[in-house]
């Protein structure tokens, strides 16, 4: 039995991530489960799981404590991650925290315990990906498209990869020129043709922000320079990402698009263990297309591509910005292709303010001076 921390249990990864565990009762001992909110949603996996901690962001009411089970302690906010952490010592912490709040457990996982860091924050990497070097032989990614390079590399020399390439789906406004962009409306930025997830990396991945995150990721994650990163429109989402080596192989990773695969893989890293998931049939595949995308009308990559080549502070201001900003387009406030052009004033306003060596806090006040920012701007 391993012992298992799931963060932000109640999202889109973090509900996939219990449902592999659930298929592997014998496997896996969730010790610690966390959400924003003391939500129905969170009693029910506390009641099915029997962690020993349950933590959530905001106060719980009384009831909610009264119903947990009785070995089941509630704790709250960092302190209370931090205790729960340094108690149940688990050989794996999954981070499925959502958007900035997610930061920080990332580093309280990797400053204090041992456990292997399953990465799905894609904050993390983003606003403070200079601070993960030391701990990357503790992070195993989880975002699909980084979690398939993964596999391959780990198994390749430094000096053997030419090229990484990210695949994109392209979102739901693919083909689709600047002035279409102006009049979409929230509800068709969430109808995301393959993925069902989180309402900000849906939007993200519309706007294609969520590619230029990624690309900005696998900077971080495997060392390279984001010109050796690059991005394919693949609207099957079946291959999910691609390693060039040097002798002009590629080694392409493909698996049906759930989420379910990459959580798999991390959770039982380093073995590989059988699943009952409906695996890829080849006949069945059909044609894959692979395109490039479109840079001038999805700004946003282009934003992403330029930030991630200066880095810190530029990452981690448009971590804050970009979350701002797809609020104000839910709300309402703003249109989709003002997106990107509010990101990028906050980003260059508050840049010479955060100039200087990163640290956590400087990475988590940068990303929330950049939301306030842009936030307060509309
Ligand atoms: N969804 C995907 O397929 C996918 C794929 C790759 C990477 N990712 C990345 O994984 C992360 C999670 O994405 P998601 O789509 O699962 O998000 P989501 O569905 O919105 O879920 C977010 C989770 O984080 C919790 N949370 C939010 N704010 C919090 C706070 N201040 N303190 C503690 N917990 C907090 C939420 O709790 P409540 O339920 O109480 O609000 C919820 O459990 C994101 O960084 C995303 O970019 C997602």
């Amino acid at each position: 039995m391993e012992e298992v921390a799931i963060l932000g249990s109640t999202g889109s990864v973090g509900t996939q991530a219990l449902d592999v565990v659930r298929r592997h009762p014998d496997r896996f001992k969730v010790v610690i489960l966390s959400a924003k909110r003391a939500s129905r949603r969170l009693l029910e996996q506390a009641k099915a799981f029997e962690p020993d901690f349950v933590i959530t962001e905001e106060p719980a009411p009384d009831g909610f404590k009264r119903e947990l089970p009785t070995k089941t302690k509630h704790l709250t906010g960092l302190l209370g991650l931090s205790l729960a952490l340094e108690r149940t010592k688990p050989k794996k912490v999954l981070n499925a925290v959502s958007g900035i709040f997610g930061i920080e457990p990332s580093f309280r996982t990797l400053e204090h315990s041992n456990a292997l860091l399953l990465l799905a924050n894609k904050e993390t990497v983003v606003a403070a990906g200079e601070l993960l070097k030391p701990y990357l032989e503790r992070i195993v990614p989880v975002d699909s498209e980084h979690n398939a390079l993964f596999q391959v590399l780990r198994n390749l020399k430094r000096e053997e990869v030419k090229k990484l390439y990210l695949t994109a789906s392209g979102g739901p406004f693919r083909g689709m020129g600047k002035e279409e962009l102006k009049r979409v409306r929230p509800e068709q930025a969430l109808k995301h043709p393959r993925w069902r997830m989180g309402k900000k990396i849906t939007v993200d991945s519309a706007t294609l922000m969520n590619k230029g995150f990624e690309v900005i990721e696998a900077r971080y994650l495997f060392e390279v320079p984001v010109e050796r990163v690059e991005v394919l429109v693949h609207p099957q989402s079946l291959v999910h990402g691609i390693v060039e080596t040097v002798d002009g192989h590629h080694f392409l990773v493909a698996y049906p698009t759930d989420m379910r695969y990459p959580l798999q893989h991390a959770l039982f890293y380093p073995e590989r263990v059988a699943t009952d998931l409906p695996t890829l049939s080849w006949t069945s595949v059909g044609k894959l297309e692979f395109e490039r995308p479109d840079f001038d009308t999805f700004e946003c990559l282009k934003l992403a591509y330029e930030y991630g080549r200066r880095g810190f502070p530029h990452t981690a201001l448009l971590v804050g910005a970009d979350e701002a900003a797809v609020e104000l387009f839910l709300e309402g406030k703003i249109s989709f292709t003002d997106i990107p052009a509010l990101v990028k004033r906050t980003v260059e306003a508050l840049a010479p303010r955060f100039e200087g060596p990163p640290t956590v806090e400087r990475a988590v006040e940068a990303a929330a001076a950049a939301y306030a920012a842009a936030k307060g701007s509309a």
